[in-house]
């Protein structure tokens, strides 16, 4: 791998101190994948390096997007066009739409079509300037479709440049062979994810996260508490969907068992922030998915800040609440409606993602030592990002010391 010499960068933004900061007055040396020193003009010796000009433009950390559900297929547009005309999410859910429509279409699709079918949209993460993704099964539900969509992930990660932090998600939903009549279906269901589907992906190594969408009509607090627990026992990290519609109590489960992350959080509790803030918990803030809604209720990222939290942001990619791949869009969306300064949009899409998935000794910052994941802007300093939104404003990805 050859050494690379970045030079004449504008801005860079970097992390220091659990913060990120702008720099000037730096040039960036790379080799073997990694960054080898920042330092300043004239100071890296530049034998043997290519050298690229940045010709004064922004050089930030490759976007890290800590939330998606990115292996899914087919689309809801119809449902997109059913909110416009009133419809409530949970009410198209309740109706047998939503997840559950995802589901019956991902069940239909082999490990094959999902591979097929999700390298598009790695492609546009990538050209859009994000070089590492999480990503969730869930729209399987059922041993054979959980396992297939973790598969496929798995393939995804060894065939194409974006890097990929696999979640299991088999508490998205019920599906619709335990929603029925019997008052214990719904124990069924959990027993499986426990006793089957835990184990088997735990040992065939498919997931480093396990996740619960902890929500009015979907998982209880109790229930979720169930499977979280038996995920962290077969050591897997832990992530919840919690308090996006109503405050039952996510954000306090997601302190009690020690998760990563607790992401959405639009119905925190004061006493929920408290706890997460006790125990360490990174918040994932999806602005994209409150606005992709059509709701007015976004969460309360200044009150969490002031709290000492640090948040992190991501697009929650998938086919139903927020169908976009951009995490530019989000930083203008997280800028203007969760009120975070275009500095700590960035720090959300960097440093604080890094955090939320456990990374924060190789991505989401440009410090001697870390990956090289890079991207050189068409802008000179970092507030144009947000500000001149709907396009793509990237130049350069770096993608592990490589130009992309
Ligand atoms: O994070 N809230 C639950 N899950 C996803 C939506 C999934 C879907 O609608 O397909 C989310 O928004
Ligand atoms: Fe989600």
């Amino acid at each position: 791998m050859n050494k690379i010499l970045i030079k004449n960068i504008g801005e860079l933004l970097t992390g220091r101190e659990g913060s990120l900061e702008v720099l000037h007055d730096k040039e960036l040396l790379l080799s073997g994948g990694k960054i080898v020193s920042v330092g300043k003009p004239g100071e890296l010796s530049e034998t043997g390096c290519e050298i690229i000009d940045a010709d004064n433009s922004l050089v930030t950390p490759g976007l890290v997007d800590p939330h998606t559900h990115l292996i899914f297929f087919g689309t809801r547009e119809d449902e997109f066009e059913m909110r416009i005309k009133g419809a409530d999410y949970m009410e198209i859910a309740a109706a047998g739409g939503g997840i559950r429509k995802s589901v019956r279409m991902l069940r239909d699709a082999s490990e094959d079509d999902l591979v097929e079918h999700s390298l598009p949209f790695l492609d546009n993460m990538l050209k859009h300037g994000t070089t590492t993704v999480e990503v969730k099964s869930g729209y399987g539900l059922s041993l054979k479709d959980e396992l297939k969509s973790l598969r496929a992930l798995k393939r995804l990660n060894e065939m194409q440049k974006v890097d990929l932090v696999p979640t299991f998600l088999g508490a998205h939903e019920f599906p619709d062979e335990y929603r029925g009549a019997h008052s214990t279906d719904r124990e069924k269901y959990i027993e499986i994810i426990i006793n089957e589907m835990i184990p088997a992906v735990v040992e065939e190594r498919l997931a480093e996260f396990c996740d619960v969408f902890t929500e009015e009509g979907v998982f209880t607090v109790a229930e979720s508490e169930k499977i979280l627990t038996a995920a962290s026992d077969a050591g897997l990290g832990l992530k919840l969907h919690a308090e996006e519609f109503e405050p039952i109590g996510g954000a306090e489960l997601a302190a009690r068992v020690n998760a990563t992350s607790a992401d959405h959080l639009v119905a925190i509790s004061d006493e929920g922030i408290r706890s997460m803030k006790e125990a360490d918990v990174t918040p994932v803030l999806l602005p994209g998915t409150t606005f992709f809604l059509g709701s007015d209720r976004y969460a309360p990222a200044r009150k969490m800040i002031e709290a000492g939290l640090k948040p992190a942001i991501a697009t929650d990619f998938n086919p139903g609440s927020s169908m976009t791949e951009s995490l530019q869009i989000i930083l203008t969306i997280a800028c203007l409606k969760l009120k975070l300064t275009p500095l700590e949009a960035f720090e959300g899409v960097t440093l604080n993602a890094a955090k939320a998935l456990n990374r924060s000794d190789s991505i989401g910052s440009l410090e001697a030592g870390m990956k090289a994941d890079i991207v050189i802007w068409n802008a000179d300093n970092h507030k144009q990002i947000p500000y001149h939104y709907g396009v793509n404003n990237v130049r350069t990805v770096i993608k592990g010391g490589e130009v992309v």
